[in-house]
């Protein structure tokens, strides 16, 4: 028996997930000491001091596994979104869950419908239990495509898989559209909406939070590594009927997330102060960003998030950038993966971060414009 017997065929090629490069590789690689990264859409504001304080609480009790059950931090997720504790299922971050998702609902060779050019973590997972995707293109401004979804669900479909707002355009779906398409989702087949961008979208007003429907066949899943700033301690969340969330609670890890986790995001949870802080930090930079991109003959995708995707216009052009962009200490996110090459994504970072950013893009713009942008020189 060889060792490739070992696993299924489906299995063999299937590619893994690149993250952002790190700042302390950077650091190694290039010797520089200022390193901004803009790559990960993180939150560059860092963790609540609360979570932060809950957290180191907890570190004198790590000889104790956690609560199984999560009650502190499943409670408060219940209290805020008026709902029962048995319709909240933690993961180890959102993709954790996305994991028990691929584990429950999903055979070899059921399909998943989703679009081209989202987060390619559901896809992986997808894959690696044997699914197959289903996918058709966004829109031409970069939208999920509920017409075209609407139009490929077929007897074989298991599973819609939308990110909304979706990375890496910053995009979303309205509430009229995600009308439309449960229009056509039949009952058994089931509708991940991902939010992990919710606290950046909330404000829109056509943006439809999904806590607002009570569909028996939707999961909402949503992360407290992106506006809550914790990324690091993995905890995402999801919502649903309590029978969707038993069949997950089945397939579960039993202790995740792990006691830091659990703690940090109740801490984080009560600091309102914090996550205002940070949307406004956003919002600001964002527009900064907006104009300084518009000024320089780029046009940014519109976005709702705290990350903005601009078009190079090729694959070459993207490295270049991304390279010339790292030699100045300055990460961002090439988008070969998402099978976007000519495009590159900018997560919004301090007011400094971003000043890194402009400085460094105007120091690499002139050699940039003259070998992929002559028509400006
Ligand atoms: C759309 C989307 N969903 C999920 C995730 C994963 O989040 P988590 O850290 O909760 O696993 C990301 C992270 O980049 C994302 O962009």
């Amino acid at each position: 028996m060889h060792r490739k017997d070992l696993v299924p065929e489906y299995l063999k090629n299937l590619q893994v997930y690149q993250a952002g490069k790190p700042i302390d590789e950077v650091v190694r690689e290039k010797g520089l000491t200022r390193v901004s990264k803009l790559a990960s859409n993180e939150n560059p504001l860092g963790p609540s001091p609360f979570a932060i304080r809950e957290m180191t609480r907890g570190l004198w009790d790590l000889h104790r596994y956690p609560d199984m059950h999560a009650y502190a931090l499943k409670s408060k997720l219940a209290d805020i979104y008026d709902l029962k504790l048995e319709n909240i299922i933690l993961g180890n971050g959102s993709e954790g869950i996305m994991a028990y998702i691929a584990r429950a609902f999903l055979r070899p060779d059921d399909e998943v419908l989703t679009c081209d050019n989202t987060f390619i973590g559901f896809y992986i997972l997808a894959r690696s239990v044997g699914a197959k995707l289903n996918k058709v293109p966004l829109t031409e401004d970069y939208r999920f495509d509920v017409k075209a979804l609407a139009k490929n669900i077929t007897d074989k479909t298991k599973v819609i898989y939308i990110a909304n707002p979706n990375n890496p355009t910053g995009t979303y779906i309205t509430k009229e559209e995600f009308d439309y398409l449960m229009e056509y989702v039949p009952p058994h087949v089931l509708v991940i909406l991902d939010e992990a961008y919710f606290e950046f979208a909330q404000d829109q007003e056509d943006y439809p939070d999904s806590m607002n429907y009570r569909y028996d066949n939707v999961l909402t899943l949503r992360t407290f590594s992106k506006a809550y700033g914790l990324s690091g301690i993995r905890v995402g969340y999801g919502f649903g009927h309590a029978e969707l969330i038993g069949y997950l609670s089945r397939v579960k890890l039993p202790f995740e997330p792990n006691l830091i986790g659990q703690l940090g995001a109740v801490g984080a949870l009560e600091d309102q102060p914090h996550l205002d802080r940070t949307l406004r930090n956003n919002r600001k930079r964002y527009d900064e960003l907006m104009s300084f991109l518009e000024e320089r003959d780029f046009s940014p995708i519109k976005s709702i998030t705290n990350f903005v995707t601009i078009k190079t216009g090729s694959s070459e052009a993207s490295d270049f950038m991304f390279e010339e962009l790292l030699n100045e200490g300055v990460i961002i996110r090439k988008l070969v993966a998402n099978e976007m090459p000519e495009f590159v994504r900018i997560s919004i970072g301090t007011k400094d971060e971003m000043k890194h950013f402009f400085e460094a893009f105007d120091r690499i713009l002139p050699a940039y414009n003259k070998r992929f942008r002559k028509d400006l020189v």
